[in-house]
């Protein structure tokens, strides 16, 4: 009753925003600067912080212009590191609105929202003889997280970055060449083009022996998935995407958030999820790419189209769609 209309945890957390019990944050204590458009996040969390396996990544909530948006991003620390901070590694993309916010705006001291570290993009408990890191541009992240944390005795990296300057780590990586921990191949694809994937065979003879992980754009991904799928070892690759696939676009429509009573017209390309982000709505999400089920939302009205596979569901009784990755297909109702 004394603190009525807040909570007596609010005022906690005026005080003591990382203490146990508190919903699980942490504070940004340092940015540093990577390439010209990338960061590296230092971060300590909170009490109730469970720590993480080498590749995984962390839900990061971040207020941005006075809204709070989740995003994953990997963490590139080790697992054993002794001062109990960790660290992501971002790269600003084209109107990226948290990516950028982190990259250039971010301030030492800021709170950010946390989720526990998820994901199976890790390495094995038994430790394989010969390993292959397949990556490009910001898919270095989850790779540089498992290159700090355990050494291998035969490690190939091939990573790809537009120019030299754009090799996030690069320094690292190459003390890491010096100290014959790693053999690498960097592949610069504003003068070399982009890696072609049958070349594996002349870069890394034995490639078809090794355990990868591969991380990068959608293009280099699907091309890994059917090259190790031809030569029958597709168990041996790991593949992590950043995005989902969007193979089917259509027709969008007026989109009806009843619940929050807002109407918007969506095309039919965008996610529901950023549509009602975009128009206020409280949508509640996850990995934002068809993985966790965190955004699932009942269809009250109307249809949507799976972005992934241009499959339509049409509401009825009990229908939930994945709002991350469907699209209006005409009018619709979703209830938030
Ligand atoms: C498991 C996982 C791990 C991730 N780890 C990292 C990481 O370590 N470092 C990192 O920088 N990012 C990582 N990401 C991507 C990150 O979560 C965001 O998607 C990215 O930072 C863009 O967010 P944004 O708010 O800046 O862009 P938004 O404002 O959401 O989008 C702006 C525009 O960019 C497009 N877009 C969205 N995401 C991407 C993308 N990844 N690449 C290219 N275009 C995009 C959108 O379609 C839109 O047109 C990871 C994603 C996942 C799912
Ligand atoms: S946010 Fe993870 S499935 Fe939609």
């Amino acid at each position: 009753m004394v603190t009525t209309p807040l909570l007596p945890s609010d005022y906690l957390d005026l005080v003591s925003p990382l203490r146990a019990g508190a919903d699980l944050r942490g504070r940004i204590e340092a940015v540093h600067p990577e390439t010209a458009d990338a960061a590296t996040i230092v971060i300590r969390p909170g009490r109730g912080w469970r720590g993480h396996t080498a590749g995984q990544y962390v839900r990061i909530g971040v207020d941005v212009d006075g809204r709070r948006l989740w995003r994953a991003y990997s963490i590139t620390s080790p697992t054993n590191r002794q001062d109990g901070r960790v660290t992501i590694t971002v790269k600003a993309i084209p109107d990226g609105k948290v990516s950028n916010h982190l990259v250039r705006r971010a301030k030492p001291g800021t709170l950010v929202q946390l989720d526990q570290p998820t994901g199976d993009f890790v390495l094995p408990e038994a430790k394989p003889a010969k390993v292959l890191y397949l990556t490009a541009g910001s898919g270095i992240t989850p790779v540089m997280g498992m290159l700090r944390d355990i050494d291998f005795d035969d490690v190939v990296m091939i990573h790809s970055a537009p120019q030299p300057q754009d090799v996030i780590f690069r320094d690292e990586l190459h003390d890491l060449v010096a100290a014959k921990k790693l053999r690498l191949t960097e592949v610069h694809t504003d003068t070399d083009g982009v890696l072609d994937i049958a070349r594996l065979d002349e870069l890394v003879p034995d490639w078809a022996e090794r355990e990868t992980w591969a991380c990068g754009p959608a293009g280099l991904l699907d091309a890994a998935e059917e090259f190790w799928s031809e030569r029958g070892v597709r168990e041996r690759l790991h593949t992590e995407r950043f995005r989902p696939g969007i193979v089917a676009a259509g027709d969008g429509g007026e989109v009806t958030f009843s619940a929050t009573g807002k109407t918007v017209e969506a095309d039919g390309a965008t996610p529901l999820l950023d549509i009602g982000e975009e128009a206020g709505v409280l949508m509640p999400s996850g990995c934002r790419m068809g993985i966790c089920f965190g955004c699932v939302t009942p269809l009250k009205a109307g249809a949507v189209r799976d972005l992934r596979t241009g499959e339509i569901t049409e509401a009825e009784p009990g229908v939930l769609i994945q709002t991350c990755v469907s699209a209006a297909a005409g009018p619709c109702d979703i209830e938030r």
